[in-house]
């Protein structure tokens, strides 16, 4: 096996011997530095709020920050922010929000808010003695924990409840302390893990002062979120007559359209290949979103992953009804994100999503979210059951193709006006550009 050279002490060098030690890593040094410079930003102070999310930070990481127009949301409409590289999303959001603008738009509401927190423990003695002591115990944990509760109880938020769970079935002497929160506006991770972590400590010293309980030691093995969140809940749909789909595609019957968007959605929700995409492609607009806004999209996704599979099988998170001639189609999933902590007030582009939003609640930015998802889903499945997503993808993905080819402006113009009556691959636009360069 190779031996590994492990960089020590890297975390404590300054920022420039950082990139000097990685840019002696490439054949051009001093282009790397430059190359890694000329995305800083220029005023230094918005740099080192940048530099100061994260550790290590170099440089930043540019994506495009983009909008779509249209989305009325129950009966407000709202310019949507979107943080995405691929292209042909936001495109799609747009379309999907203009197209439903004129059929009543986006009605969402907010089923639940409740975000969960557990204290993982085990212990090896009597479980009845466990039990019975319980209420005393959760008195105490509450009690304890007053100093971090209080302020978030003024905003009208707090703990839940607190429940003790035997999972002794699953793993020997396991338990959890299983916490519910209300966090308001805030996503919460913090405050729910500070009073995790106070629960854990309290729970280890009344069981040791307990003569009843303390035979046995406490073990903590950790104390943290859940971003399982399935009683965070939003539900969004969109709806019509059937007839007033007239029309949306050329190249078959409305009748033929709405059996095929059904059979779609039917494959989605008993083929775990097909739905994985489905899904997909509803988190294209959600993440979008949930990114513009300063958000955690790798939470969102956990989540959404999770709740689709809670029958036992992954399954789509969109469902359809069609009675009595009306097409109705929804969202539900659960989305524990907020709108005010965290990056939400620190990223300069995050305050200006949510003000571009009207300063939404988290109530209403859940609501946003699973709009975009749905309207992002809508649009692809009105692709894939007509022509196909590639005509529209490659076209969006004409200007990627380009720049990666090294067009110049005068080119890339001629090469889109081209492309408008060609279908676009990377074999076409390489032969049209050398084509074009040889005439
Ligand atoms: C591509 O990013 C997303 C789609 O594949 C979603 C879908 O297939 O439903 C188009």
């Amino acid at each position: 096996m190779p031996k590994i050279a492990v960089i020590k002490g890297f975390s404590k060098l300054d920022k420039y011997q950082k990139m000097l030690k990685l840019a002696n890593f490439y054949s051009s040094p001093d282009e790397t530095i430059e190359l890694l410079e000329s995305f800083w930003h220029n005023n230094p102070s918005i740099q080192k709020t940048f530099e100061e999310f994260s550790e290590n930070t170099l440089t930043n990481y540019f994506l495009p920050f983009g909008v779509a127009p249209n989305f009325l949301i129950n009966n407000k409409t709202y310019i949507v922010p979107m943080v995405i590289e691929e292209s042909s999303v936001v495109a799609a959001a747009a379309n999907s929000a203009r197209f439903w603008i004129d059929r009543g738009g986006f009605s969402s509401e907010v089923l639940s808010v409740i975000k969960v927190g557990q204290v993982h423990f085990i212990w090896e003695g009597d479980p009845d003695a466990l039990k019975n002591a319980f209420p005393s115990i959760k008195k105490r944990l509450l009690d304890g924990t007053r100093h971090l509760t209080a302020n978030m109880e003024t905003r009208g938020g707090g703990i839940l409840g607190l429940e003790l769970h035997d999972e002794r079935d699953k793993i020997p002497g396991y338990y959890q302390l299983m916490a519910t929160f209300d966090t308001r506006d805030a996503m919460g991770a913090n405050f729910i893990n500070s009073c995790l972590e106070e629960f854990a400590t309290i729970l280890k010293n009344q069981i040791s002062e307990n003569e009843l309980l303390s035979a046995y030691e406490c073990k903590v093995i950790m104390a943290i979120l859940s971003n399982y969140t399935p009683e965070c809940l939003v539900s969004t749909k969109v709806e019509c007559k059937i007839s007033d789909l007239h029309g949306i595609d050329d190249s078959m019957t409305t009748d033929e359209f709405v059996w095929k968007f059904e059979k779609a959605v039917q494959i989605a929700s008993a083929d775990v290949f097909r739905a994985t995409t489905h899904n997909k492609g509803i988190f294209n607009g959600i993440d979008a979103v949930v990114l513009a806004s300063g958000n955690d999209f790798r939470a969102t996704e956990a989540c959404g992953h999770a709740y689709a599979a809670r029958s036992g099988q992954y399954r789509s998170l969109t469902e359809l009804k069609l009675d009595g001639g009306i097409f109705s189609y929804s969202l539900t999933l659960p989305l524990a994100i907020g709108t005010v902590g965290g990056l939400t007030n620190l990223h300069p582009l995050a305050k200006f999503s949510l003000q571009l939003l009207d300063n939404p609640s988290s109530k209403q930015l859940m609501m946003i979210a699973s709009a975009v998802g749905l309207a992002n889903n809508f649009s692809a499945i009105k692709s894939l059951i007509t022509k196909g997503i590639q005509t529209g993808h490659m076209k969006m993905h004409l200007l990627n193709i380009l720049n990666v080819m090294g067009a110049s402006d005068s080119e890339k113009a001629r090469a889109v006006d081209f492309f408008k009556s060609h279908k676009v691959s990377h074999k076409a636009v390489a032969g049209f550009l050398t084509q074009y360069r040889n005439s």
